[in-house]
């Protein structure tokens, strides 16, 4: 079968990309990393995608003003001229419209930090410390046009330690994204689309 052609779409520093990247360096991984898209054109990910030697995209949600649209149709543009099978949005910080979500159903997945259905939203971390649960974790899911809310494709959980700040524990959970989000990539696009 051959390989999937990947996009990972990032907003900043791009960790859970760097994950994806590597993995795909394996000759048996079902999925090659074609291109990395931001929407910020200072993200610190697209540094390390250069150095990898992949393709990277620029397009700026600010160039679009209100027009949510047009920048999803310019991002939807990208992908498809870069002949793109599956989209991993990976940190990437805008909502996507129900037209973006439609196009790309059943082929974007998205990486959260907290355990799904619990801690949809920001600040999971601060907010699982707050609610005093004792196991936090990260899921990753298909992307539906319900925020953090599609068919789930794997989880981790950790454990909240004691004295954990938000900032101990993403870094417990992060640790796990990364090793998830290259398992369910490999999973989706080892399977029939
Ligand atoms: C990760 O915690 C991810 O789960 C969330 O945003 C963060 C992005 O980090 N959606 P990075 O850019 O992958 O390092």
């Amino acid at each position: 079968m051959p390989r999937k052609r990947v996009a990972v779409l990032i907003s900043g520093r791009g960790s859970n990309m760097a994950s994806l990247i590597a993995a795909a360096k394996h000759d048996d991984y079902p999925a090659a990393i074609a291109l990395v898209v931001s929407n910020r054109p200072d993200a610190a990910g697209l540094e390390h995608a250069r150095g990898e030697g992949i393709a990277t995209a620029v397009v700026d949600h600010t160039r679009f003003g209100k027009d949510r649209e047009a920048f999803e149709r310019a991002l939807h543009d990208v992908l498809t001229a870069n002949r793109i099978d599956l989209v991993c949005l990976a940190g990437f910080m805008r909502l996507l419209t129900p037209w973006l979500v439609g196009q790309w159903q059943g082929r974007m997945l998205n990486i959260h930090p907290a355990l799904l259905p619990a801690f949809k939203g920001l600040h999971t971390h601060a907010r699982a410390l707050a609610a005093g649960v004792t196991t936090h974790g990260a899921t990753v899911h298909f992307v539906s046009s319900e925020m953090d809310s599609g068919p789930i494709i794997a989880q981790a959980e950790v454990p909240v330690l004691a004295g954990d700040t938000p900032d101990t524990l993403a870094a417990r959970v992060l640790e796990a994204e990364h090793r998830i989000y290259p398992q369910a990539l490999r999973q989706v696009a080892g399977s029939k689309l």
